[in-house]
């Protein structure tokens, strides 16, 4: 039996009812497993503003501080009349939360279910063995630049020689691109130990000391393969030939846009989990932050319809990696597994012959599934 005290932190648009589903799965786990986890809530993103001043207060920080993890729902649509460069923005609490808290690796696992073959814009025999993990650095990069005491900061806007003028800089430290290249290497070493370290070193000089960076690591990984990759063109093997792939690791930029693109793989962008960690550690494993690759789809907020299997497998990575409950995590992924296997659909992955249910009724399917098994 475990104890844990985990921090949920819904947010905005579909935030909360994502959110809802995978606090779910956690309590069915707690009940069939015999754990107890304390939840405490916290405001962030536009309810925070509007309360509190900023996208997240200094107490929900130390409430979070405080806990073994993060489980987080999604940010952001600030209305565009509210959109001020110098006010708060929502999307300032997952900086700040990444950049305090040291969450370098952000890990992205990406396996379309077979199930869901139909779902994709690829062809099914594309899909066939596609399994891969990006690693994507998180706390570094254009992100942050030259503007780390102050972390989500609009980027400079300003006036030089009578023109106009925006200034992003994309600054990277050996120590930076290392630790989060080792967990690479770490993870593709339990895998299929392939790494495919993707950079823009034909233009960029951050790019080029990656490459140093990757090799060198390398030489203490004699077990594990691995290739360089431009950005641009694995833009387009991941559609062409996705199951090449089996950990993927690169910059903060470069990750952010092509997990968007790998979650077509997928079917929907609603079905991409992610971890994001760094070096503190738990009783379980490591402290982290848990969230759905997707934000707040305000398009679809309030109507029942998004997807929860992005959040809900964030719990499941919530349980391996800050908690060490292998055994649970696998069940919650199995479980999500058996309710698609069964035919049930959340609206955006709706497919003849499927029965199309909304997010609290995909919710609670995961959540018998959970309490039926053996
Ligand atoms: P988005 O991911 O919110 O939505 C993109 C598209 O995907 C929309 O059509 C949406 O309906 C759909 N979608 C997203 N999640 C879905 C789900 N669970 N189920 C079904 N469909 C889903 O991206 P966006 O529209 O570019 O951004 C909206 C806001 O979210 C922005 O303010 C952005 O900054 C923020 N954002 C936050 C996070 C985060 O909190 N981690 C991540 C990405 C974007
Ligand atoms: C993500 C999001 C964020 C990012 C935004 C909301 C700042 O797109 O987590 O992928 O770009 O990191
Ligand atoms: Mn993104």
């Amino acid at each position: 039996m475990s104890e844990a005290t985990i921090t949920v932190l819904p947010g905005d648009g579909v935030g909360p009812e994502v959110s809802a589903q995978a606090v779910k799965a956690l309590r069915a786990v707690e009940k069939r497993y015999g754990h107890t986890f304390t939840l405490h809530e916290g405001l962030v993103g536009l309810d925070a503003i509007a309360a509190e001043g900023s996208a997240i207060s200094d107490a929900t920080f130390e409430t979070c501080a405080q806990s073994d993890a993060i489980l987080f729902g999604a940010v952001g649509a600030l209305p565009a009349a509210e959109h001020r460069a110098d006010g708060p923005r929502p999307e300032q609490a997952l900086f700040r939360l990444r950049k305090e808290f040291g969450f370098f690796a952000n890990l992205r696992p990406v396996r379309p279910a077979e199930a869901l073959y139909e779902a994709s814009s690829l062809k099914p025999e594309c899909l066939k063995g596609a399994d891969m993990v990006f690693v994507r650095e998180l706390s570094a990069g254009l992100y942050y630049g030259h503007m780390e005491t102050v972390p989500g900061k609009p980027s400079e806007i300003r006036q030089r020689g009578g023109r106009t003028e925006a200034v992003d800089t994309l600054l990277y430290t050996e120590e930076e691109i290392e630790r989060v290249v080792r967990v690479a290497f770490d993870i593709a070493a339990g895998r299929r130990a392939r790494v495919t370290s993707v950079d823009k070193a034909n233009v960029l000089s951050s790019s080029v000391l990656w490459r140093q960076v990757v090799d060198r690591v390398a030489a203490d990984h004699p077990g594990v393969t691995h290739e360089h990759m431009l950005v641009d063109a694995c833009a387009m093997r991941l559609i062409r030939t996705p199951a090449e792939f089996d950990v993927i690791v690169t910059e903060n930029l470069f990750g952010d846009i092509l997990t968007d693109e790998a979650s077509m793989l997928t079917g929907s962008i609603g079905m991409l989990p992610s971890a994001s960690l760094g070096v503190r550690r738990t009783a379980g494993g490591r402290f982290g932050l848990y969230e759905p690759v997707h934000g707040s789809a305000p398009d679809i907020a309030g109507q029942d319809a998004a997807n929860p299997v992005g959040a809900v497998l964030s719990a499941a990575l919530l349980l391996r990696h800050s908690l060490g409950l292998e055994r649970e995590a696998a069940a919650v992924e199995e479980a999500v597994e058996d309710v698609m296997r069964d035919g049930y659909r959340v609206p955006d992955l709706h497919d003849e012959g499927c029965t199309v249910v909304g997010t609290e009724e995909f919710g609670r399917l995961i959540v018998h599934r959970l309490e039926a098994r053996p």
